[in-house]
């Protein structure tokens, strides 16, 4: 398995994507202790300062159809969680579809990125931001960011964090590869579901809804329950 560290990079998501287009192979992953354009979701940023954070990007290659690709992020955040109750014994729960929170706060932002044809996947970059050693975020994220270091009070071994996810994705994906969608997962990923048999708000890009989480479909869907109607989003 090979491994690409960097000291600094623009993003390890571009990165990745440059290597993947050059022949890099499926499994490689690609570390940086500091990016210069971290992206984020929806066009935001990913705050990557120097030696505090965990910033890596996975390199698939899969034999799967396009419109299954985008469950690999579900995936990827089971293996996160798994990592970090593994290295730090704290309980790690998913945000559906891909956030990770500790006690209610974001300690982990996942964005995946696919290069494909119309049923061909070239390759998928599974990008993993991790807040470990933060010990403060800025005031207009403070409120809902988090590190791993605030959480336990602990500094947490970065390379052993990177290690541990590396081999629990592996774990689940061959899991997820097995039928290309999550039916052999969803029980454990409901497992680690943030909002379960809770009131959430869903942000419907038509009309925001009200309705309790009852966990995910075999594709990876939220099952939401409003008075009228059991809705999937
Ligand atoms: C989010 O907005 O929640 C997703 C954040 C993803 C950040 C990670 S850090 C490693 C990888 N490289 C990037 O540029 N972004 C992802």
């Amino acid at each position: 398995k090979k491994i690409y560290y960097y000291d600094e990079t623009d993003s390890t998501n571009v990165r990745a994507s440059r290597l993947a287009e050059e022949g890099a192979e499926h499994g490689t992953l690609v570390v940086a202790d500091q990016q210069d354009a971290g992206k984020g979701r929806r066009g935001r940023g990913w705050s990557s300062l120097p030696g505090t954070g965990i910033f890596m990007t996975l390199i698939l290659k899969p034999e799967l159809n396009p419109s299954n690709a985008s469950m690999l992020t579900l995936v990827a955040a089971m293996a996160v969680a798994k990592g970090i109750t593994r290295c730090t014994g704290m309980e790690a729960k998913i945000k559906w579809p891909n956030d990770i929170v500790i006690n209610g706060k974001k300690v982990v932002g996942i964005l995946t990125e696919m290069s494909a044809q119309m049923d061909y996947v070239n390759h998928i970059v599974v990008g993993i931001g991790i807040n470990v050693n933060n010990e403060s975020f800025p005031e207009e994220i403070a409120q809902n960011a988090t590190s791993l270091l605030l959480q336990s009070g602990k500094r947490v071994n970065r390379a052993a964090l990177i290690e541990a996810v590396w081999e629990e994705f592996e774990h689940y994906y061959d899991r997820f590869m097995a039928y290309q969608d999550l039916r052999d997962l969803r029980k454990e990923y409901d497992a680690s579901l943030a909002n379960k048999g809770q009131k959430v708000r869903v942000l419907d890009p038509k009309e925001p809804f009200d309705g309790v989480a009852q966990g995910i479909t075999d594709r990876g869907e939220l099952i939401v329950d409003t008075w009228e109607a059991r809705k999937l989003v």
